[in-house]
């Protein structure tokens, strides 16, 4: 291994943390998810999912992280030896997948920020994204080129992420001062400015008022558990690969409960400023909120610049701001995929880490032009969906099967009180050996019933069976390149004994 770093502050750590659960998610996808399963009373679930599952799966994966100093991929071979890397590779190539097009997504919201200057998308934001801008075209099988503006939000987008991570901790540390609080600082305007505007509160009506009969209903007590998993970007590698450089007698326990209500609550807030604008231009237009309400790609590229034109004063201003914050929220979390991939290599080659995470960056960035051409849009949501649906639930049901049957949970978790202020008692024991994995295999039961009968997004067959050759070709992968690499040089005297 390079010479070992360390973070230099708990501090550092958490934000490290926070900054890769705090993206783009908790603005575009939670409160849509809470709006559209019981409003206020949704919160139930989502507590209980964060209790139960979220925290649970954090302080493993920080455990493991910490324990082994490793990637996922050796940390998995350190604690349990043999093939069980395998999901640490299936969480790696993930990690690297899911940046390729992260990134295209920044890469727009770079590009809006510029189009904020002069209200570029006009009075039609949908003819504008779509069509001016994506040039999307008639469908999955006509790609048409690269999109050149795109291509230079992705250069900005990628130097970026590069300069966020060339040094490992040392410039992680730095970065996420201005990637963390800055989103945070511009929620907190968007908020203010929301509420202050006509129709905000019916808008906040709609996402608060609680309907507690959705709690009768197992889809809404699904979308809560899979919000908290995505949201805390568990499955990932990520959480692992960070946790490898606490130093010392460090705190788990503590540290996971913070980082996992500091992502929820900035979810929970992020939803205020998301539908008080909505209610906003559902008042300026006359129209119910119901009727604007979007989630993902649409919130943002298409109904906000649309509140944005409509506000009273300074919407230049506000736009910049906006795709600003958006860059902001997601280069955080882009990096840190880069960094889960990175680790799991920095463990089997030897090469300087500026270099190793350069090739991440470049090999990433050029597999991401293909996101860039006419048919990217639906691409990304192809390969997105399937990754989500089935592979990141596959790795965390790995992950908790592992511990919680080979490994066995009292010894990881008696590791990780040891040097926190507060103690998981045996409770841990159960939700990693049963709730957790009980959910993930339903969740994915489901999908893979659903997915068969039912092709994703009305995309034609051969789309869907690129999805399901990802989902089988990763795993193949991961498979290969366990029996292909050697167990590396260190050994394992990095294991932080108990
Ligand atoms: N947790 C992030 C969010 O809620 C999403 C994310 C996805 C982060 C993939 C890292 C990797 O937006």
């Amino acid at each position: 291994m390079a010479e070992q770093q360390f973070w230099s502050s708990r501090t550092t750590f958490i934000l490290a943390v926070v900054g890769s659960a705090v993206g783009l998610g908790n603005l575009w996808r939670f409160p849509y998810i809470a709006y559209a399963n019981g409003g206020g009373a949704f919160l139930i679930p989502y507590l209980i999912a964060l209790l139960t599952a979220g925290i649970p799966l954090l302080i493993l994966e920080m455990g493991v992280g910490y324990k082994t100093r490793a990637g996922a991929p050796l940390a998995f071979r350190k604690l349990l030896g043999g093939r069980y890397d395998i999901a640490g590779w299936i969480a790696a190539l993930i990690a690297f997948l899911i940046v390729t097009y992260y990134a295209v997504i920044i890469a727009w919201s770079v590009d809006y920020a510029f189009f904020s200057l002069d209200l570029a998308w006009g009075s039609d934001p949908g003819a504008f994204f779509y069509g001016s801008f994506l040039g999307l075209s008639e469908g999955v099988s006509t790609f048409g080129t690269i999109n050149m503006l795109i291509l230079a939000g992705a250069v900005v987008a990628w130097l970026w992420i590069y300069f966020s991570i060339f040094k490992g901790v040392r410039s992680v540390e730095k970065m996420v001062w201005i990637t963390v609080v800055l989103p945070w600082l511009l929620i907190i305007v968007f908020v203010i400015r929301g509420v202050t505007l006509p129709g905000a509160m019916d808008g906040i009506a709609y996402y608060l008022t609680p309907d507690f009969g959705a709690l009768l209903n197992i889809d809404v007590w699904i979308a809560a558990y899979g919000q908290i998993f995505y949201s805390l970007s568990l499955g990932m590698a990520i959480i692992i690969a960070y946790s490898r450089f606490l130093g010392e007698e460090q705190d788990v326990v503590k540290n996971g409960i913070i980082i996992a209500f500091a992502n929820s609550f900035t979810s929970i807030f992020a939803g205020l400023a998301v539908f008080s604008t909505l209610g906003y231009l559902a008042h300026v237009n006359g129209v119910a909120v119901t009727e604007v309400v979007r989630s993902g790609i649409e919130l943002v590229f298409v109904t906000y610049p649309a509140a944005i034109s409509a506000l009273p004063v300074a919407p230049e201003f506000f736009g910049v701001l906006f795709f600003i914050m958006l860059v902001t929220l997601g280069i955080d979390s882009a990096f840190s995929l880069v960094e889960a991939t990175s680790a799991a290599i920095q463990d089997y080659i030897r090469k300087p880490e500026w270099l190793i995470n350069g090739v991440i960056c470049v090999v990433a960035f050029v597999v991401g032009t293909f996101y860039m051409t006419s048919s990217g849009l639906y691409w990304l949501d192809i390969v997105d969906h399937y990754i989500m649906y089935f592979l990141l639930i596959l790795v965390g049901l790995s992950e908790t099967v592992f511990i919680g049957y080979v490994y066995g949970p009292p010894k990881l978790r008696a590791f990780v009180n040891q040097f926190s202020d507060w103690r998981i008692g045996r409770w841990w024991d159960y939700c990693i050996m049963l709730i957790v994995p009980g959910f993930l295999a339903i969740a994915l039961l489901i999908n893979v019933v659903d997915g068969i009968t039912n092709p994703y997004g009305g995309y034609p067959g051969f789309a869907n069976l690129v999805g399901w050759g990802i989902v089988i070709t990763i795993p193949v992968l991961a498979v290969i390149i366990s029996f292909l690499v050697k167990e590396p040089p260190a050994g394992d005297e990095d294991v932080v004994s108990e």
